[in-house]
């Protein structure tokens, strides 16, 4: 009689696996408005079947939005190849390179609404260096704390618009969300440890504490700025129509109760978040 050899026992799930990770496919992808107005209704996923104020507010997102990637490069451009070490000029033209491919994602999406939204991107490709929209992306970076202190604060703001927007009702913006989410936090972490180093090592990395410090005095109300008005109009429409996901003064709050305990764990101080502020 031929015994039978047992079966072999299943295969044990990979070490670190997502329990959403199936065979033969991924994370299933979320297909309804999770909140406002159409909370439950499918996403949208086309411009065309997006209501005509929808649109607007859509469109002139992503143009902020490819404005800010575009006008980064610009700001980065002179410390390709000054940055202090070998490993931090690698780090800049991965963060040049990462933020074009932001922009060219952005403009991706805008090309979706014809000839409006590719008359938009005409008008990104002529923005000059000092005519961008928000305040923070016109400064140029003077020193290398500047670099540290905008990728610290500043793209951390920006991190904090992708993921209002990663969960959002136009199918298409949404999906975009999680490659920029991951690579924008290289460009936190790298500008996080800059600042750190500056402090900790001072010369024999580059620079002392006092220019960190000086560095963080001039982009953090910049960097609030970037939330918008308290009480904004827009923002509330765009939370109804499932685009956004926080209240400015939501996203704000949530930004300083981050990073003022990130700064004050390397020894450096966060400004009162209403000193030297622009926009209220
Ligand atoms: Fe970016
Ligand atoms: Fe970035």
């Amino acid at each position: 009689m031929v015994e039978q050899a047992p079966a072999a026992p299943a295969a044990p799930p990979a070490p670190g696996a997502h329990k959403s990770l199936k065979e033969g496919g991924t994370v299933v992808p979320v297909r309804e408005v999770l909140w406002g107005n159409d909370a439950g209704v499918r996403k949208f996923e086309t411009a065309e079947e997006i209501p005509p104020e929808m649109r607007d507010l859509i469109m002139r997102l992503l143009v902020v939005q490819a404005d800010t990637e575009f006008a980064s490069i610009q700001q980065h451009r002179p410390w390709l190849d000054s940055a202090p070490t070998l490993e931090d000029r690698w780090i800049q033209a991965r963060i040049v390179a990462d933020e074009a491919r932001h922009g060219l994602q952005a403009c991706r999406i805008l090309r979706d609404f014809g000839a409006e939204g590719q008359s938009r991107i005409d008008g990104l490709l002529r923005t000059q260096e000092g005519h961008h929209k928000l305040d923070a992306f016109n400064i140029p970076f003077d020193s290398w704390a500047d670099v540290g202190a905008f990728t610290c604060l500043v793209d951390r703001v920006g991190v904090y618009q992708l993921r209002a927007f990663q969960e959002c009702a136009y199918g298409p913006l949404a999906r975009a969300m999680p490659l920029m989410l991951s690579e924008e936090q290289l460009h936190l972490n790298f500008g996080y440890n800059v600042l750190r180093r500056m402090v900790r090592e001072g010369p024999a990395y580059c620079g002392n504490r006092e220019e960190a410090q000086a560095a963080v005095d001039k982009w953090y109300p910049r960097s609030l700025d970037m939330f918008g008005h308290s009480h904004s109009r827009t923002s509330e429409m765009a939370i109804a129509w499932g685009i956004k996901r926080w209240t400015n003064e939501e996203a704000r709050s949530r930004f300083i109760a981050e990073i003022n305990p990130l700064l004050e764990g390397i020894g450096l101080n966060a400004p009162d978040p209403e000193w030297h502020r622009r926009i209220l």
